[in-house]
C-alpha cells in the first residue's frame, strides 16, 4: 500500500473480528516499531503484544469502553522516563518518543489490513498490574489489533489552514 494511503486508510477502529493476526504481519510490526527514532536512539519503551487469552481479557478489562475485547491481541506499550533523555529545561522525551513508536506500530498495523485504535481511557495502575510493570515504568497507551469488523466513525477534522501554515 502506498504511504500516502496508509495514512488515510488509518482510522480508529472499534469492533473486531477474531481472526488471528498472522505471525508475519506480527514480525513486520515488530520491525516498524523498532525502526521508530526516539531522542538520542535511546529507545525507552516497550512494547507487548497480548495474545493470551486470560490476560488479553484482564487488560481489556482496564478499558473504560467494551469494544477492546473484541480484538484478537491488544498492543500495550510501556515506557521508562529514566531510560529517556532529558533536555536541560526538564522535558522528557518518553512520551513523544513513544507516541512516535505506537504511530509507526498502528501505520504497520494498517498496510497489513488490520484495524487499530489508540486508546489512553484506562486505569492504567490496574493494567501495569496486569502486566507486571512497576514504577517508574508507566503503561501509556492500549492499542487493540485486528481485522475490521465494522467502520470507522465519519472522518471530521479542522480545516487544514487551522493546524498547518507554510512561512516563506
Ligand atoms: C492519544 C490518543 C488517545 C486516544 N484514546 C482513545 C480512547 O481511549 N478510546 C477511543 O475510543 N479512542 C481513542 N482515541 C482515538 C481518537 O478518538 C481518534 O483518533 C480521533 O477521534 C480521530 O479519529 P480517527 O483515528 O478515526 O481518524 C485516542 C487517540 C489518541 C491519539
Amino acid at each position: 500500500m502506498d504511504f500516502y494511503d496508509v495514512v488515510k486508510n488509518r482510522r480508529s477502529i472499534r469492533g473486531f473480528q477474531s481472526t488471528p493476526i498472522p505471525d508475519e504481519a506480527v514480525r513486520r510490526i515488530a520491525a516498524a516499531v523498532n525502526a521508530a527514532p526516539s531522542a538520542c536512539n535511546l529507545q525507552p519503551f516497550a512494547f507487548k503484544l497480548v495474545r493470551n487469552a486470560q490476560l488479553k481479557e484482564r487488560l481489556a478489562a482496564c478499558c473504560k469502553q467494551p469494544f477492546p475485547a473484541t480484538a484478537p491481541a491488544i498492543l500495550a506499550v510501556i515506557t521508562d522516563p529514566e531510560k529517556a533523555w532529558t533536555r536541560g529545561d526538564g522535558f522528557n522525551s518518553a512520551d513523544t518518543d513513544m507516541a512516535i513508536a505506537m504511530e509507526h506500530a498502528i501505520l504497520a498495523a494498517t498496510a497489513e489490513g488490520l484495524g487499530s485504535c489508540w486508546v489512553c481511557a484506562f486505569d492504567t495502575l490496574r493494567a501495569a498490574e496486569v502486566l507486571g510493570v512497576a514504577a517508574p515504568r508507566r503503561v501509556m497507551a492500549l492499542c487493540p489489533l485486528g481485522y475490521p469488523a465494522v467502520p470507522p466513525r465519519e472522518f471530521v477534522r479542522k480545516d487544514e489552514s487551522q493546524i498547518f501554515e507554510v512561512m516563506d
